[in-house]
């Protein structure tokens, strides 16, 4: 029972949603509740934690938990949880979005960003608001998403837009409920309890599904995508969670939905028993550039690992075209790897594009889209696979708190696929076989956008090829 341990407040909460689901007088939220089964600490409803509730002696180093947990401190230092706050690109664009924000409907949402970044330094009031000072936030709130925070999750009120319930506990004296998977664990050291929400993707929802806190406009819903897509089966057995793909990666092991996801045996803690299946704490995604940047070589090359297990690419073309007469070929992108669109996160932000080229045998080029010029930038008309969010005159928007409308979204969902065409005229002079060549490009960012706003800070963010394909194709007469 994960509750008779658990604070009072919760079971107050429990009847409040109780009530609230009887009476159907719901407050207005920002978090969205789906329907079917959810995890029995998912409290629809429920009041989150607010900014202050907690004083920073509450929550503990990453280090005193690595003491015992040796080896999930190593994977989980140096991850992109933990440069959540350091992160200077992060930084950057959200000192800018609040710079930027002058109506009240831009404003409300650009001061919230710390609740994900920087939980800690949240709950704990050293940073309340995105235009607070960042100089002030100390000791475990700069270490972005740790240990102590979440496991001290509690429960969550919903999904999306940090709706977390922490109870940490009152220091190193008192560490109070660690809360993970195991029913049977015993430590020396805190207390522990199961928790159901931390073993299912609705954990991570919490934050990773954001919507603007004025209008709900969806700004990253990689929940929302899991949930709808094939992965969630509705049958716990079968049903993927973020978990089973991000937490079983080590270094040679992608862990996506194109590869095997085997358990990871061992010991949870140093002194604690042999288990069949410890979940590691590398927490990649695709952002290789960002733990490049901090010193984090190894989280950098599994996210190239991982995007190189995400996607499949075929040719499908002619086996002979005509000279002087327009051929058509087709390239398929098949989502094979991830468990939600691909890409995913923050769309409006990521780029994923081919670059193809068509040259004759003497490698003359007949065509060529998606090349990357001198200065970093894209073609403009290359196939980009991301969502562009607009403002209230239609116009495409950089800053997302502004954003009151989705423009476009091109991209490809879960065990999904997209076919791109290439239509060209073969020219009379050109030498047979011609060579189609196409490649699968991912970058975190457009460069001239992170140039323009971090100035001469800016890093070069690397471009990761994410798969490639080649074929030749005859030319009669
Ligand atoms: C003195 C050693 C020690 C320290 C320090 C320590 N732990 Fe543990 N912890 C253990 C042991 C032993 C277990 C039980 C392992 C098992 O059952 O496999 C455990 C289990 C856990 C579990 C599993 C709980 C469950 O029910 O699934 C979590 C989560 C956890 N610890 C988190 C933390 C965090 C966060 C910190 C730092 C605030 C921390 N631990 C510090 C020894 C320690
Ligand atoms: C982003 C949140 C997050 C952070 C940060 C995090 N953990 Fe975990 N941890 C989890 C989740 C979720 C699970 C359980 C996964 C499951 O059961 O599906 C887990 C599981 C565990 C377990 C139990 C082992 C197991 O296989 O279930 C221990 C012990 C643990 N974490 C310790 C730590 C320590 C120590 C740190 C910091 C170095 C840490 N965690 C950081 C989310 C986190
Ligand atoms: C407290 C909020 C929070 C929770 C809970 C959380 N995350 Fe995150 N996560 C973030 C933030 C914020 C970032 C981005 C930080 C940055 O880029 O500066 C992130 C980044 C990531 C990344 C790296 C993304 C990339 O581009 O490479 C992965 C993978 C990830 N999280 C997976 C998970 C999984 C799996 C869980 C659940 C077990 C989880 N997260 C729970 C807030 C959270
Ligand atoms: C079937 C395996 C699988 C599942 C399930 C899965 N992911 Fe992923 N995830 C991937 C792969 C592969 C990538 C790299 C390609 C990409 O960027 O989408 C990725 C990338 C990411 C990224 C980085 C996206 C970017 O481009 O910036 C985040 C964040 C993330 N996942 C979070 C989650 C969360 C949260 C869940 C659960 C709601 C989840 N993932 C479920 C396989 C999975
Ligand atoms: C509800 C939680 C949440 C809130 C609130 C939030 N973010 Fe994020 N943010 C995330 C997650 C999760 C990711 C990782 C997604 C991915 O990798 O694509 C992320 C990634 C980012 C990144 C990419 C960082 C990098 O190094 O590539 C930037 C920039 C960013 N967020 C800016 C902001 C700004 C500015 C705000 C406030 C207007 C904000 N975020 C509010 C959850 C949140």
């Amino acid at each position: 029972m994960p509750f008779t341990r658990g604070s009072t407040k919760i079971r107050n909460y429990i009847f409040i949603a109780a009530a609230v689901l009887l009476f159907g007088a719901r407050a207005c939220l920002s978090q969205s509740v789906p329907g079917g089964d959810l995890p029995e600490n998912l409290i629809p409803g429920a009041e989150v934690t607010k900014a202050g509730e907690f004083s920073i002696k509450q929550f503990l180093s990453p280090k005193t938990c690595g003491s015992c947990h040796g080896s999930i401190y190593e994977q989980w230092k140096g991850s992109v949880h933990n440069q959540a706050f350091a992160d200077p690109i992060w930084q950057s664009v959200a000192k800018l979005f609040v710079r930027e924000a002058t109506t009240d409907y831009a404003k409300a949402d650009a001061q919230r960003c710390v609740r994900c970044h920087a939980p800690v330094a949240y709950v704990t009031g050293q940073l309340k608001t995105t235009d607070g000072d960042f100089s002030k936030v100390r000791k475990v709130g700069k270490l972005g998403i740790s240990c102590d925070f979440c496991h001290s999750v509690e429960a969550s009120a919903g999904i999306g837009n940090a709706s977390y319930i922490v109870q940490p506990g009152k220091g190193p004296n008192k560490p109070g409920i660690k809360r993970a998977q195991f029913e049977d664990s015993r430590s020396p050291f805190h207390d522990t309890a199961r928790s159901e929400l931390h073993t299912r993707s609705e954990f991570c929802g919490m934050c990773h599904e954001v919507s603007h806190v004025v209008s709900g406009l969806g700004i990253e819903r990689t929940y929302t995508e899991w949930r709808e897509g094939p992965y969630h089966t509705g049958d716990p057995k079968t049903t993927v969670h973020c978990q089973d793909c991000h937490m079983r990666q080590k270094p040679g092991v992608p862990a996506t939905g194109m590869t095997d996801r085997p358990d990871h045996p061992g010991q949870a803690c140093d002194m604690g028993p042999e288990r069949p299946h410890i979940f590691t704490h590398y927490f990649v995604g695709a952002n290789a550039g960002l733990p490049a940047l901090m010193g984090s070589k190894a989280h950098s090359e599994m996210a190239i690992e991982r995007l190189k297990h995400a996607a499949t690419l075929e040719l499908i073309s002619p086996k002979a075209i005509q000279r002087g007469q327009l051929a058509e070929i087709k390239i398929k992108v098949t989502n094979a790897g991830a468990g939600h669109y691909l890409p995913t996160g923050l769309t409006e932000v990521r780029q994923m594009w081919l670059h193809m080229v068509v040259t004759d045998a003497k490698g003359k080029k007949i065509f060529e889209s998606g090349a990357v010029d001198a200065q970093g930038k894209v073609d403009e008309n290359a196939v980009m696979y991301h969502a562009v969010l607009g403002g209230p005159d239609g116009k495409p928007v950089a800053n997302v708190a502004k954003a009151t409308r989705l423009i476009t979204d091109y991209r490809i969902p879960p065990k999904g696929r997209r076919i791109e065409k290439i239509s060209l005229v073969v020219p009379p002079d050109a030498a047979g076989p011609i060579k189609v060549h196409a490649v699968l490009r991912y970058r975190s960012a457009p460069q001239e956008v992170l140039n323009a706003v971090m100035k001469d800070k800016a890093p070069t963010l690397p471009i990761i090829d994410m798969v490639k394909t080649e074929g030749e194709i005859a030319v009669e007469r």
